[in-house]
């Protein structure tokens, strides 16, 4: 088949045939040549219907046509300035009238770049040398976050990774999601020498976890009582449940955002925001460094300005009731065959954990059948369904899903439950 092709030219090219570690499984990876709308073709002429949606920037669907339409004109005026251009200024403008707490931002290639910046300028704007990051938190691939970190590195069960230095995994503290009495023990024993807590709000690389009430307002809080600052990673949930951060709809005001996927459209992008007085301190202005050659570049810059250009007039209520019925039928399923799983959801994302108990934090999340996931994973793409590969990462619905993608989602997951 030419995927096995293709995929025996890939290993002989990057380690374990991919360029980054999520994408592999065995016995080879799906070879995708071509997606549209809420599909995904691969090189065998087989269609899917896309669950990972790239991961989460996708949410109007892939190919989109305006976003295409502002790239390709932007493709004739050139891909990059190395200078300040208009497109940036849109596209920060748009971000910051959505997002109140971000009074200025720099834009970044990835949200591994904004979160490595967003905490170098924390400790540099404060000083202090910790940082509290949450135990299956995910916040990219630098050395300042692959600490207990979620996606990949559980998947492959390698939750610090090696090549980290000791003397930084130890500025960083690891407190657990959900679990305000973790955190104030840590701010007690280090709480003068804390720069910041890093945490997604929704926790999305273990799966999904929503926070439990009054949890996120105790990290303001107590970082507020010991003059440290506050960091959402909203890369994954900026502007996918709203026109807005999630922060904006639980009423929190971090000090510092990051951002990435939506707001890039599929290309590569992240941002870090927030007040002015802590963004000053960033160079050339201030002495906290940080660079890039690709970012801000027009071209990505151009599939931010398209895509949050039509994300402001959409109605999210779509792809919450979308998944809210998936989550319902699937929960039937899972019911009616007497599966132990359960489902998180947090608007249009959502998890299945072959579990059965709730899924709380890190601890809870791990005590799931990935194998059993795994085998899911296989049987619902043999069904034409293609999900994230891995029990610890989310799907996403997106504005292209349709009614008829829906049924035949459930009709695929009644075979394959009822077979697992
Ligand atoms: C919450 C969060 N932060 C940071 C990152 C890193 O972003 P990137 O893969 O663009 O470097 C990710 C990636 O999935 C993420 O989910």
């Amino acid at each position: 088949m030419r995927s096995t092709e293709l995929f025996k030219e890939a290993m002989e090219l990057f380690p374990m045939g991919v360029n980054s570690p999520v994408r592999y499984y065995s016995p080879e990876p799906v070879m995708f040549q071509q997606m549209y709308g809420s599909k995904a073709i691969d090189v065998n002429g087989r269609e899917y219907i896309d669950y990972s949606m790239g991961f989460g920037p996708m949410i109007l669907g892939h190919a989109n046509k305006l976003v295409s339409n502002y790239v390709k004109s932007q493709l004739d005026k050139g891909i990059l300035f190395g200078s300040i251009s208009e497109n940036e200024i849109k596209l920060g403008k748009t971000i910051k009238d959505a997002v109140k707490s971000i009074e200025k931002l720099r834009f970044t290639n990835s949200g591994t770049e904004a979160t490595m910046h967003a905490i170098r300028l924390a400790r540099g704007f404060t000083g202090k040398k910790y940082i509290v990051k949450m135990e299956g938190g995910y916040h990219g691939a630098h050395d300042y976050a692959l600490i207990k970190s979620g996606s990949g590195t559980m998947t492959f069960g390698v939750p610090s990774s090696a090549g980290v230095p000791d003397e930084v995994s130890k500025t960083v503290l690891i407190g657990q999601y959900n679990n305000m009495e973790s955190i104030e023990k840590l701010f007690k024993e280090f709480g003068n020498n804390i720069a910041g807590i890093i945490t997604e709000p929704v926790l999305g690389n273990i799966g999904v976890v929503n926070p439990e009430e009054n949890f996120l307002k105790g990290l303001r809080e107590i970082t507020e009582k010991y003059s440290s600052l506050l960091i959402f990673d909203e890369v994954i949930t900026g502007f996918r449940f709203g026109f807005k951060g999630y922060q904006n709809i639980i009423g929190i005001k971090p000090d510092i955002t990051t951002m990435g996927k939506i707001i890039g459209g599929g290309a590569p992008v992240g941002m870090f925001g927030g007040r002015s007085d802590i963004m000053d301190h960033i160079s050339p202005a201030g002495n906290v460094y940080e660079a890039g050659t690709f970012s801000g570049n027009p071209l990505t810059m151009s599939a931010g300005i398209a895509t949050l250009e039509q994300l402001k007039g959409m109605d999210y209520s779509k792809i919450d009731n979308y998944a809210a019925t998936l989550e319902k039928e699937l929960g039937a399923i899972i019911s009616e065959y007497n599966i132990d799983a359960t489902i998180n959801r947090c608007h249009s994302m959502f998890q299945i954990f072959f579990n059965k108990n709730k899924v709380i934090d890190y601890s809870t999340a791990i005590a799931s059948d990935a194998k059993k996931f795994t085998k899911m994973f296989h049987m619902l793409l043999d069904k034409g369904i293609f999900f994230p590969p891995s029990q610890f990462e989310t799907e996403f619905v997106s504005f292209a899903h349709s009614k008829e993608d829906l049924e035949n989602t459930v009709n695929a997951f009644s075979s394959v439950l009822k077979c697992l």
